[in-house]
């Protein structure tokens, strides 16, 4: 029998994707993002950035790359423990444990590593993790890398997730692993007594706040803070400067031996290039601005709010009740994409979100707010969904 050749088999997997409404392929929104950009020569209103505070287009960042690759070069030549720690990444490093206050920080070249880096490191063959139904497909990835038992509890439900650490062994290390702020639900975990169950069961708290840094609570110091949590020795705080920060690249905040551990152990960071000195340079110039420009978490809560009223008001049900994220559920996978198609057909953009990014049966629109946009914006999407949700009958 002859072989079936590898590029007809991987066609015969892409077909099936294509006929299951699965299919990705990627819409280049013109040269840079921004509340308006241009799909296929077209202007649209922006509505799925995770840009939320809209430093992305801030000069001061812009700035800070060029200043860094002109003084301190655009490479940084090796990874962080041969040659390649810079001033620049231990200036970020001591501005993230202080916006986080913790007692150390760690950075690495992306959000995703960072998560790889952080489960992967603290846990391992014999430990044990618990982990929300929804976290992100990282945080997911990072539980599978790390080889330790995995238990997957009900999404944000703590009592679940002590009863299953109850089952633990004794022996090993155990951590309780979820978003703070969930990415494709925009609602928050039950960190207080997530925390406290921490603390009883003698685990740590992996909470990956990517979409809570900058934007939640009332300095933006993210989902502790909105429940007003101080950071406990159980707590490992991880973060991205690619969401509302503006920039790219991830972080672990921490207690002074989680991040030791990392620095030995986490091997997306050890065997990697340390990122370029302007990346860490945008890194800082962000942090700054959470706190140099709280007028636009105060916008962005306002927009936020604003267009909830609105959708509300078109009698649809919304998944979160607070936040930038602001997911339609729509079930299936091709009425979702038919919905993102009649949206960007009336100048809105906001893809459709399918499996295996969500579970099976609740695929949806997931909008989100920036402090970019304007009211009118939130009047103009509402407008189109409306019209939109009529067109696609749902
Ligand atoms: C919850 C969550 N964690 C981590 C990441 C990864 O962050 P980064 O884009 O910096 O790799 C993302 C999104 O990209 C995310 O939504």
């Amino acid at each position: 029998m002859t072989p079936v050749h590898p590029l007809e088999l991987l066609e015969h997997r892409l077909g099936r994707r294509r006929q299951q409404g699965l299919a990705r392929r990627m819409v280049c929104v013109g040269h840079a993002t921004g509340p308006r950009v241009k799909v296929e020569g077209h202007d649209c209103l922006l509505m799925a950035s995770n840009d939320y505070l809209g430093l992305a287009s801030h000069p001061r960042l812009a700035e800070a790359a060029l200043e860094a690759s002109l003084t301190c070069g655009t490479g940084a030549g090796a990874s962080r423990l041969v040659s390649g720690t810079l001033e620049a990444h231990q200036d970020l490093e001591r501005a993230i444990a202080a916006f986080k206050e913790t007692e150390a920080a760690l950075f690495f070249s992306t959000g995703y590593m960072a998560n790889l880096g952080v489960i992967s490191a603290l846990a391992g063959p014999g430990d044990y993790i618990v982990s929300d139904q929804l976290n992100h497909a990282s945080l997911i990835d990072a539980c599978r890398l790390s080889r330790a038992t995995v238990k997957v509890y009900a999404h944000g439900d703590v009592a679940a997730a002590a009863h299953l650490l109850g089952e633990a062994p004794p022996e090993g290390l155990k951590l309780i692993v979820t978003d703070g702020v969930f990415s494709m639900d925009g609602d928050l975990a039950p960190l207080p007594g997530l925390l406290a169950l921490a603390a009883e069961a003698g685990a740590l708290l992996v909470v990956d706040d990517a979409h809570a840094t900058g934007v939640w609570g009332a300095r933006g110091r993210g989902s502790l803070e909105h429940f007003g949590l101080n950071p406990t020795p159980e707590a490992v705080l991880v973060g991205t400067f690619s969401k509302a920060l503006g920039g790219l690249g991830g972080f672990v905040a921490a207690s002074a031996t989680v991040i030791e551990a990392l620095v030995n152990l986490a091997r997306p960071f050890l065997y990697t290039t340390a990122p370029p000195p302007s990346q860490a340079a945008v890194a800082l110039a962000g942090l700054a601005l959470v706190d140099e420009e709280p007028w636009r978490r105060d916008k962005l809560r306002q927009l936020c709010g604003h267009f909830r009223d609105q959708l509300s008001g078109l009698g649809l049900r919304l998944l979160s009740q607070e936040g930038a994220i602001i997911p339609l559920l729509v079930g299936g996978a091709n009425e979702s994409l038919a919905m993102g198609q009649a949206l960007l057909r009336r100048g809105v953009m906001a893809p459709a979100i399918r499996p295996p990014t969500v579970p099976e049966g609740t695929s949806r629109i997931r909008l989100t707010v920036t402090a970019g946009h304007e009211m009118a914006d939130m009047d103009q999407a509402a407008q189109a969904i409306a019209a939109a949700t009529q067109e696609v009958g749902l």
